[in-house]
């Protein structure tokens, strides 16, 4: 196949930043994806519906000329987060879903939660109202290894949070293990997962192996190759319950590039091109529109887009740029480390 034509495809798993960032980065997301939903994690995050309404306009402002792509929006839990605010932001389609980053776990998560009791009364109003629940499933503690933060918060956090609260919708974002795919799959409701391109594409020897590669460091950390195959299994198998969420994190090189870089990969602009040849070598091309155009909308309950994209396979390799320049500073694209052949014309 040399051609292969989708609905238009929807990022359910997005970092677009604020100021000269936004507006640097946004023009590759709205290039390909119609809908993207939007992480919180601003300094200072975005609480409440005010806040979700005034990142909204930002980001609406520094659309491209002619772009319609919509911004979903998010509110940052945090334990001072007002269940009534919350549900107005829902109720008013300022908000399409709440995000739990546990207090300390990744990038600007600082304001998060570190008791889950402190916002049991914000999620019981969640699941009277059916609105979403994305979570930052990993621990914190500091005595858990950062490879295995992912499995424990499912078996410590997460899986006691289900029982309690079974009628939550729960969205476990940006899996990385095989144990997360499990999980899912053995749920017989109000769970879903995203998956990003990176985690389909490298494990941690891109990171560390022959020298340290930061621009391959995100959290949660890329594991073993054993999971990255359950993660492209998962992913190809056509599953709705599992789609696309790119987590494409930007930051400025000079933050990745330190003694202590920060978390993120940044991968909007060759996402839907890695994705179609991951797609490719696992012979499920037929799964693409499943997996990045029709299961995100069905979780959330919206319609697929109406417009279509269509992916071309070249003869040799496609180039992508190194980086692009924004007037926050460079930032480096995400590089597949292996030959790619779509393009999305
Ligand atoms: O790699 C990551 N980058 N993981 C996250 O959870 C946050 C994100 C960011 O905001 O940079
Ligand atoms: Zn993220």
């Amino acid at each position: 196949m040399t051609t292969i034509e989708i609905p238009r495809p929807d990022d359910w798993h997005l970092h677009l930043r604020d100021g000269d960032m936004l507006a640097g980065v946004l023009p590759a997301t709205a290039q390909h994806f119609a809908r993207a939903v939007i992480m919180p994690n601003l300094v200072p995050p975005v609480v409440t519906r005010a806040d979700a309404e005034a990142y909204r306009r930002r980001i609406l402002a520094a659309r491209p000329a002619g772009s319609d792509f919509e911004p979903l929006m998010t509110l940052y839990l945090t334990e001072a987060t007002d269940a009534h605010d919350v549900a107005e932001a829902f109720r008013a389609g300022v908000a399409m879903a709440v995000k739990l980053y546990p207090a300390g776990a990744t990038t600007n998560s600082a304001s998060g939660v570190r008791q889950l009791d402190k916002v049991m009364d914000v999620m019981e109003t969640m699941a009277e109202i059916g609105m979403v629940l994305c979570i930052h499933g990993e621990v914190t503690d500091p005595e858990i290894d950062i490879f295995d933060r992912e499995r424990v918060f499912i078996d410590t956090v997460l899986a006691p949070l289900r029982q309690r609260l079974p009628e939550l919708k729960i969205t476990l974002e940006h899996i990385t293990t095989e144990e997360g795919v499990a999980y899912v799959r053995a749920a017989d409701s109000n769970l879903a997962a995203t998956i990003t391109t990176h985690h389909l594409m490298i494990n941690r020897n891109a990171i560390l192996a022959g020298g340290i590669r930061p621009h391959y460091y995100c959290l949660p950390v890329a594991k073993r190759e054993k999971h990255r195959l359950a993660l492209r299994a998962a992913a190809t198998s056509g599953d709705q319950r599992f789609f696309l969420g790119t987590d494409s994190a930007p930051h400025d090189d000079r933050l990745k590039e330190s003694p202590c870089g920060c978390a993120g990969i940044f991968s909007a602009p060759n996402t839907m091109s890695c994705l179609a040849q991951v797609f490719e070598e696992e012979k499920a091309l037929d799964k693409l529109a499943a997996f990045a155009s029709l299961n995100g909308p069905a979780w959330y309950g919206l319609p697929p887009n109406a417009d279509t994209i269509t992916l071309v396979r070249s003869e040799t390799p496609v180039t992508f740029p190194d980086k692009i320049e924004t007037a926050a500073g460079a930032v480096t694209v995400f590089d597949p480390m292996v030959p790619v052949y779509w393009q999305v014309r």
